[in-house]
């Protein structure tokens, strides 16, 4: 079975790594995700978009097919089955009913008293069903929905009040990261970062990783992130291969020929990440 989040992130706080959540976008998807968390003995947080719920058949859909492949594939890692930006209070308990192991309640875009409101009653619902919740103060920037979002920078006393009223297990506090591709480099604010790390004690999560440089990665699991999450690196490891092999092999009309090498590119990619994060053989 999926295991919470809570004690995963504890233990990768205290020996500063972090886990790696690492999106699904398919089936197939989903089993090169698990394979490079095996390969690495490494415990991942494999994440479905609250988004992509419909695309991936719905929540009951994601959970047999993970629970399905963790058991035939002979997943040994701890494995946890996150719902990603959960859209609604609504959602968010579906996820738990359904069988997800955590979920995030993305209250980002309320104003903090309607997010703590809102987050709390996420937390209540999935601590009695024994899932782990994270939740978000500030705006991660990027696309959303389609949606351009601007950058809003989590504060730190409402970082504070946010985690002790709402008893969250993780806490993904924006500071400056952007979902998908980043125009320059990204600007962390590593001195915000230090003081919600110690003002809240709890692990912090990193969204939109996809494009941080090394260096800027390490000091932020050194301040506190033990949770890191990767989508769109995968996107483009995927993509790229699979525009190759589609140019290289105009004749072939197999799936699993014409996918191939963009999923053995997933897999390279979440391998890469875990050995990165610090989180290879700590299953
Ligand atoms: P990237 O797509 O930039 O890696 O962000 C992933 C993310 O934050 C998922 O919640
Ligand atoms: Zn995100
Ligand atoms: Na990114």
């Amino acid at each position: 079975g999926f295991v919470p989040m809570a004690p995963l992130l504890a233990d990768a706080k205290k020996d500063s790594y972090a886990i790696g959540q690492f999106n699904i976008n398919g089936l197939q998807w989903a089993k090169a995700i698990l394979a490079g968390a095996e390969s690495q003995q490494s415990p991942v947080i494999a994440a479905a978009s609250d988004r992509l719920i419909d695309y991936l058949g719905g929540f009951q859909t994601v959970v047999a097919m993970m629970g399905a492949l963790t058991d035939e594939l002979g997943i040994t890692v701890p494995v946890v089955l996150h719902l990603d930006h959960g859209l609604s209070i609504e959602r968010c308990k579906k996820a738990v009913d359904a069988g997800f192991s955590s979920v995030m309640f993305d209250g980002s875009h309320y104003p903090i008293n309607e997010n703590i409101d809102m987050t709390k009653e996420v937390v209540a619902y999935a601590h009695a069903h024994n899932v782990s919740v994270e939740g978000e103060v500030g705006t991660v920037g990027g696309i959303e929905d389609g949606l351009m979002a601007e950058i809003k920078y989590a504060d730190v006393e409402e970082c504070q009040r946010f985690v002790c009223e709402t008893n969250v297990d993780a806490l993904a506090a924006a500071l400056g990261s952007v979902h998908g591709k980043y125009k320059g480099e990204p600007k962390l604010g590593f001195n915000e970062m230090a003081a919600i790390s110690a003002s809240t004690n709890v692990p912090l999560v990193l969204h939109g990783a996809s494009g941080i440089p090394d260096e800027q990665l390490q000091r932020a699991i050194k301040l506190g992130h033990a949770k890191i999450n990767i989508n769109t690196e995968c996107m483009i490891a995927w993509s790229d291969a699979c525009r190759t092999t589609f140019a290289e092999q105009e004749t072939a009309f197999e799936p699993r020929l014409l996918l191939q090498e963009g999923l053995a590119m997933v897999q390279a990619t979440v391998e890469k990440k875990i050995k990165q994060f610090g989180a290879a053989n700590k299953a």
